[in-house]
């Protein structure tokens, strides 16, 4: 079986690249390295011990992804490829909205266009916006939310889209998979998440204190209604999210149909509590400071992940410990990621 992955040069993209090749799948990769490196993809390739197709191609170049589907017998996409920074899409929502959606709209159309009607979409936890706290864990048939951002609404709205086109003609399978905080790396320490600039998220953030990039954590409030004042999250191991892919690949040519899924662990921590899991996997104390809130963060919410585990019969393996162990590993393995 020959897969797309677009955005398959990223951080979650090229770890699910590694599950597909390891499951004996033949990949194509489209990527404009916007925000990933040519050598995460030799160093998929070193970790499979097998090879890939990379075009280095701009979702929004419609020519572009449809030589893609003319040269390569393409059966199924996996859509990661997109722009993910959720402060600078309030800066600039034009931007994502153009990218997001356009993107998405050029690969379904030469999709369509070629008679491939299989796609996994990288969706997010963040399309629940702000649930009451009686919705949580978060179950995907509670009604989706009001997002606090355009990059937001662009997951949103891409998820509206698939599920329109499979409406109209249901041959159309399409997985919609709601990541919840994707961490850590793979195990190998060759891989991960090369985070450029300051960091936004939380564990780049711990990852570089760690290793003395950067001289103190903030922890954004201290007040929230959680057992330590600090905000809760369901942080997942990306080699477990990337195997979910897998078995959603199984899903589509087995069940199929319309599939929206949370990928989490269904168990929520608390900022402090990460903080400490990544001191003891990397053996000191980090220092922090706790700071006001930053506007538009939601104090707790974690998934509800029994749909997965029953359609998907899938579940997430690692823990917390794992995680940190592994971002922990990435980082001072590659302390300037892929540079
Ligand atoms: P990432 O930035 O590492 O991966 C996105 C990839 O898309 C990058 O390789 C980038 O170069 C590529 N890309 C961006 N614009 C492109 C364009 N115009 N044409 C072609 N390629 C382009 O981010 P990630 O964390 O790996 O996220 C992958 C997907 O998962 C994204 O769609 C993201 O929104 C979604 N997601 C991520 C998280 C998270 O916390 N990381 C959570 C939920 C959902
Ligand atoms: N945080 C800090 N200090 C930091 C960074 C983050 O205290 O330096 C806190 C945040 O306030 C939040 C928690 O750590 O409470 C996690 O923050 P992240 O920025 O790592 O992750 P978010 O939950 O805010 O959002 C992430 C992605 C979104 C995605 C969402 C899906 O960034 O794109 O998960 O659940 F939509």
């Amino acid at each position: 079986m020959k897969i797309l992955v677009t955005g398959g040069a990223g951080y979650i993209g090229s770890h699910i690249c590694v599950e597909l090749l390891q499951a004996g799948m033949e990949v194509i990769v489209l990527d404009n390295l916007y925000n990933a490196s040519r050598k995460a993809l030799e160093r998929v390739k070193q970790i499979s011990g097998r090879t890939l197709t990379f075009y280095q191609i701009d979702i929004m170049d419609k020519a572009g992804v449809r030589n893609i589907f003319d040269r390569e017998s393409i059966d199924c996409v996996i859509h990661a490829a997109g722009l993910k920074a959720v402060g600078e899409s309030v800066e600039n929502p034009m931007k994502y909205y153009r990218t997001n959606l356009g993107g998405l709209l050029n690969v379904t159309e030469e999709m369509q266009r070629h008679g491939v009607k299989n796609i996994i979409f990288s969706s997010s936890a963040t399309v629940y916006g702000d649930p009451e706290p009686d919705q949580i864990p978060l179950k995907e048939d509670f009604p989706k939310g009001t997002c606090s951002n355009p990059y937001g609404w662009t997951k949103w709205m891409q998820e509206q889209i698939l599920t329109d086109i499979h409406m109209a003609d249901p041959e159309w399978n399409a997985a919609l998979l709601r990541y919840f905080n994707p961490i850590g790396a793979h195990e190998s320490g060759l891989i991960g998440e090369d985070q450029r600039g300051i960091p936004a998220n939380l564990l780049p953030y711990i990852s570089q204190v760690a290793i003395g990039k950067r001289p103190y954590i903030q922890v954004f409030g201290s007040d929230y209604p959680t057992p330590d004042g600090t905000a809760v999250r369901d942080y997942i191991h990306v080699t477990d999210l990337a195997r979910g892919h897998v078995k959603a690949i199984d899903w589509l040519y087995n069940k199929g149909g319309l599939l929206i899924c949370n990928l989490g662990t269904g168990r929520g921590y608390s900022v402090l509590e990460i903080i400490h899991a990544f001191e003891k996997a990397c053996g000191k104390e980090l220092p922090y400071k706790f700071t006001s809130r930053r506007g538009g963060d939601i104090a707790a919410y974690y998934a509800d992940c029994s749909k997965a585990a029953r359609e998907l019969s899938w579940t997430a393996e690692y823990g917390i410990e794992e995680m940190c162990r592994d971002s922990w590993n990435w980082q001072r393995k590659n302390p300037d990621g892929y540079q």
